[in-house]
């Protein structure tokens, strides 16, 4: 098969069917969320997987996710912790943080999970550290402050996974004057340079395109 959106699209899909598979409560929270009118920018059902197995691989029980959006991947993430585990989730919308709240609670996993209303510059500061694992999927401009937070929030050990590093290969382009491909690059940057981190990243195609994420551990 020639190499093209719809081809790559195909592709995850069959990956979800035959590795996911059907899942009533994340179906609800992706139609509520669609009814709703956020945009479709949540984690594909396989890249949810991915994080649910990283937090299960390493055993994360606090889990700090930053963009909430409708609570699709939160409910990936606090399934993983199990019950004694806790999800904090900051979401700068209160409404989509009413909608996630709602998602949350029909998965059966509402009482693992914290969400905070508030921009993550304001609401990082206040939280508890000693988180296990972070998931930073928020407004890109901002990932070196995330980034930061991951680290002060975190502890050695701690895993940090940052979405949509690829953007259609734009982050190549040192003439870009996107400030979501700005912010992305200068998360990798930080990522390659801050001695608090050793990280990689992968380009993935899928559902969502041409993307990707970085994987790093606070050293
Ligand atoms: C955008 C944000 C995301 O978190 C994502 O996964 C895809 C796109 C965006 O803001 O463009
Ligand atoms: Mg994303």
């Amino acid at each position: 098969m020639d190499s093209s959106p719809a081809a790559w699209s195909l592709t995850d899909s069959f990956l979800a069917d035959t590795l996911v598979g059907p899942d009533a409560p994340l179906e609800a929270a992706l139609a509520a969320q669609r009814a709703a009118g956020l945009p479709a920018i949540e984690v594909a059902p396989v890249a949810g997987k991915l994080l649910n197995l990283l937090v299960r691989i390493s055993g994360a029980r606090r889990v700090l996710e930053i963009g909430t959006l409708g609570g699709y991947s939160t409910i990936w993430l606090a399934r993983a912790v199990g019950p004694e585990g806790r999800v904090v989730t900051v979401e700068a919308e209160s409404d989509n943080a009413m909608l996630a709240r709602a998602s949350i609670d029909a998965a059966g996993v509402g009482d693992r999970v914290d969400i905070r209303i508030g921009r993550g510059a304001e609401v990082l500061p206040t939280l508890v550290g000693g988180f296990d694992l972070v998931f930073i999927d928020a407004d890109k401009e901002s990932n070196t402050i995330y980034l930061d937070w991951a680290a002060k929030l975190g502890h050695p050990g701690t895993v940090i996974v940052l979405d949509n590093i690829g953007r259609d290969g734009e982050i190549v382009r040192d003439d870009t004057a996107d400030s979501k491909v700005i912010g992305t690059r200068e998360g990798l940057r930080m990522l390659g340079e801050d001695p608090r981190f050793d990280a990689t990243a992968l380009q993935t195609v899928g559902a969502k395109g041409w993307d990707g994420f970085a994987i790093a551990v606070v050293v």
